[in-house]
C-alpha cells in the first residue's frame, strides 16, 4: 500500500544515535503511520555534515515531495537545502536552523527561551552571589547559540549571577568530560552547571563526582526527555536540580508537511512550547508521558488489526471473484 503512496517525504535526520533523535523518529513514524497517502524515509546523517549533505542529495535524486531537514549546523547546510528549495521542493526546517529564509517552513523550541528560562530559574532560587559554569552544544548550530544568548541575557541583568566559564561541546557528554576535569580542578567554588542538554548535564554531574563536588554544585540540563536517564528521570534521582523541556515535535512535523503537500497554507515559524522541570513536577510529567506513550501503543495496535482484518478482507474478495470466474 505505502509503495504507491501519494507523497514521499524524505527526512534528513542529524543522527540517529541519541535519544531524543530517537523519540523525535519515532514520534515522526507513528504520525505518518495515520496517512496511507505518506510514504516516510528517514536518512541517519551520523551527526556529521558531509554525510548530511550526502543525504539531502539522495532525497533529491529520488524525487521526494517534501524535504524535512534538521540540520547539524547551519551554515554548511544551507546551499544544498536552498538548491532543492529553488528546484520546487517544500521544505520544513526542524529544530536546527539553517541560514537565510529559503525554506517552507520552521518547526522548533524556543530555544531563547529555553536558555533564558535556565537562566530565571537559577535567579530565582539565589539569594547569594552564586557562580555558574556554562556547557554549551555544538557551535555553529542555531540551539547552542540561542541558548546561550537568552541565558547569558538573563544572568547579565542579575546582580548574584555571573558565569565564570563557558565551554564548548558536540552536544555528547564524551566531548566535555577531559575539559571540565581541567577546569574544576582549576576554579573552585562553582555553584551551578547549566548545560546545553541533559546528557551533558548527566556527565558533568559524574566528572563532579568523581571529585567529590556532585552534591556541593547543581546542574541544570535541557531536554526533559521520558525514560531511564531521560531528563525527568535524572531531576527524580536528584541528579538534576531542573530540566528544560524541549520537545521533539516529530508528530508535528509530519502534520505540517502534510498541510503543505495539499496546498494549504501554514505559518513560516512554529514554535513549540517549553516548560521548566523540578522536583514540583517531575512526578506529573512523567504521568503524561507515560499516558501519551500509552496511547501510542494503543494505537499502534490497534492500525495493525485494522491491516489484518484489511488483509483478511482481500483474501476472501479475491477467493470470491476466483470462484465467480469459474
Ligand atoms: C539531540 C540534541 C538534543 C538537543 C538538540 C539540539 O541530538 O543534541 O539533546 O536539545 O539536539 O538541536
Amino acid at each position: 500500500q505505502k509503495e504507491n503512496s501519494k507523497f514521499k517525504i524524505g527526512f534528513s535526520q542529524t543522527g540517529f544515535e541519541d535519544d531524543w533523535r530517537k523519540a523525535m523518529n519515532q514520534s515522526m513514524e507513528i504520525q505518518a503511520g495515520f496517512y496511507p497517502e505518506i510514504k516516510l524515509i528517514i536518512l541517519d546523517g551520523e551527526d556529521d555534515i558531509d554525510n548530511q549533505i550526502g543525504d539531502i542529495k539522495k532525497l533529491i535524486d529520488s524525487r521526494v515531495d517534501a524535504l524535512i531537514v534538521s540540520p547539524v549546523k547551519s551554515k554548511p547546510i544551507t546551499p544544498i537545502v536552498e538548491k532543492a528549495f529553488k528546484m520546487g521542493i517544500p521544505v520544513l526546517v526542524v529544530d536546527r536552523k539553517i541560514d537565510g529564509q529559503n525554506y517552507t517552513a520552521y518547526l522548533g523550541g524556543d530555544n531563547y527561551r529555553v536558555g533564558a528560562n535556565a537562566a530565571n530559574y537559577l535567579a530565582s532560587i539565589s539569594q547569594s552571589k552564586k557562580r555558574i559554569i556554562e556547557i554549551k552544544g555544538l557551535s555553529g548550530s542555531s540551539p547552542a547559540l540561542e541558548r546561550s544568548l537568552g541565558f547569558n541575557n538573563v544572568i547579565k541583568n542579575t546582580e548574584n549571577l555571573e558565569v565564570v566559564k563557558t565551554l564548548e561541546s558536540n552536544w555528547e557528554s564524551y566531548s566535555i568530560k577531559d575539559s571540565l576535569r581541567l577546569l574544576l580542578d582549576e576554579i573552585k567554588e562553582i555553584d551551578y552547571i547549566f548545560t546545553h542538554n541533559d546528557r551533558m548535564a548527566l556527565g558533568a554531574w559524574e566528572v563532579a563526582k568523581e571529585k567529590g563536588l556532585h552534591n556541593s554544585i547543581k546542574f541544570i540540563g535541557v531536554d526533559g526527555l521520558p525514560g531511564p536517564n531521560g531528563g525527568i528521570n535524572l531531576v527524580q534521582q536528584e541528579i538534576l536540580l531542573a530540566t528544560i523541556l524541549y520537545p521533539t515535535g516529530g508528530d508535528e512535523a509530519i502534520k505540517i508537511a502534510l498541510k503543505i503537500l495539499n496546498g494549504e497554507k501554514v505559518p513560516k515559524n512554529n514554535i513549540l512550547n517549553t516548560t521548566l522541570i523540578d522536583s514540583r513536577n517531575a512526578d506529573i510529567m512523567k504521568n503524561q508521558f507515560e499516558k501519551i506513550a500509552q496511547h501510542q501503543m494503543d494505537i499502534e495496535n490497534q492500525q495493525k488489526k485494522i491491516k489484518k482484518q484489511e488483509e483478511t478482507y482481500s483474501t476472501q474478495l479475491n477467493n470470491l471473484k476466483l470462484l465467480l470466474a469459474l
